[in-house]
């Protein structure tokens, strides 16, 4: 995921969690016009990461409050990543009923600022026929009717799809203002597979070869069990284990995704009695594509809970290019 040169696009960031769409953004050349997130240790690692950004945090970072027409006609692309806890199979799937649902604040905001494009993620449940009319009624009805009126595609990418070591899917929705621009974007192509050795493409990595772990029989190469948004469950875990069949992957290729360690030396000094390989903040960051240079709260239920929400960079950053590239065609 190499830093682009300037693209001349500004993007808003709304929802920014721990900044894994920031981070694609800013990767794809595109300039940070600000970022909204509710709750304060997020804010915080955005901020502590990038002193230079506007970063909204807390009460004044709460998507449904903002007066967003301060934005109108200053902002190229908004992007954000709603709650998915709404919508999520981990969760009672209850949509508009679930108080955290934020479609209706995201598609506010969008009419109200007006960007060229937008791109908003979410879990893939919500491209599943039991939320096919929210789509229609809470996300494309008032999307692409009235004024601006948006060109919405919609699609699922899967992260191992671009090189992540990770099984996670995820759909995207992609609003352009003009029909020349909606016409001209093409949605990212894998560049990666894995496990297919005679595909042209990159070999994607093994969770194994990821965490740095030598090749004997106690690591079975495979890829990472979609790594839990820990800020869904009980909120101080430590573990980013999101089903019990997850965790007979995880254990099947000697790791533990319980009790991650604030750092790698910690993680090593107390490794579980199953013997498995213990990980670290750093090690789930790797999983979910973050660049070593980012930085975690040192708390590490609030570290694991940023990073588990996050979309992939280079997933987000592959998204990002596309938008741009069909806003410049
Ligand atoms: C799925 S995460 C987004 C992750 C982010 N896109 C990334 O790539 O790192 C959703 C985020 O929305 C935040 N959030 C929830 N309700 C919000 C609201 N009303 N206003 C702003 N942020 C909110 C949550 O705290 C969480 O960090």
């Amino acid at each position: 995921m190499p830093q682009l040169p300037a693209n001349g696009l500004r993007a808003l960031s709304l929802y920014s969690g721990g900044g894994g769409l920031d981070l694609s953004f800013e990767r794809a050349g595109y300039e940070h016009v600000a970022s909204y997130e509710i709750l304060g240790h997020a804010a915080e690692t955005l901020a502590r990461n990038r002193p230079n950004w506007k970063v909204f945090g807390s009460e004044a970072g709460d998507v449904k409050g903002v007066d967003w027409t301060s934005w109108k006609g200053k902002v190229d692309v908004l992007h954000g990543g709603p709650p998915c806890q709404p919508f999520s199979n981990a969760g009672r799937q209850e949509g508009h009923l679930d108080p955290r649902d934020c479609w209706p604040a995201t598609a506010a905001a969008i009419k109200a600022v007006q960007p060229n494009a937008f791109i908003a993620e979410n879990v893939p449940a919500l491209a599943g026929t039991k939320f096919s009319s929210y789509v229609q009624e809470i996300i494309l009805t008032p999307l692409t009717a009235g004024r601006p009126r948006y060109h919405v595609r919609q699609f699922i990418l899967e992260a191992r799809d671009f090189g992540i070591p990770q099984v996670r899917r995820r759909v995207f929705f992609v609003g352009f203002k003009t029909k020349r621009a909606a016409e001209a974007f093409e949605v990212p192509e894998p560049t990666h597979a894995w496990n297919e050795p005679t595909s042209n493409l990159l070999p994607t990595m093994s969770l194994r070869e990821a965490l740095g772990l030598p090749k004997d029989n106690r690591y079975v190469e495979g890829l990472s069990p979609t790594i839990r948004s820990g800020l869904t469950g009980p909120r101080h875990t430590t573990s980013v284990n999101n089903s019990a069949s997850s965790a007979r992957t995880w254990a099947s290729m000697g790791v533990w995704p319980n009790g991650v360690a604030v750092d790698r030396t910690a993680a090593s000094g107390f490794p579980p009695d199953s013997g498995a390989f213990r990980m670290s903040v750093a090690d789930v960051a790797l999983i979910q594509g973050f660049p070593e240079s980012w930085t975690w709260p040192r708390a590490v239920y609030q570290a694991v809970g940023q990073i588990g929400n996050a979309v992939p960079p280079p997933l987000g950053w592959r998204v990002a290019r596309a938008v741009a590239a069909a806003l410049k065609a």
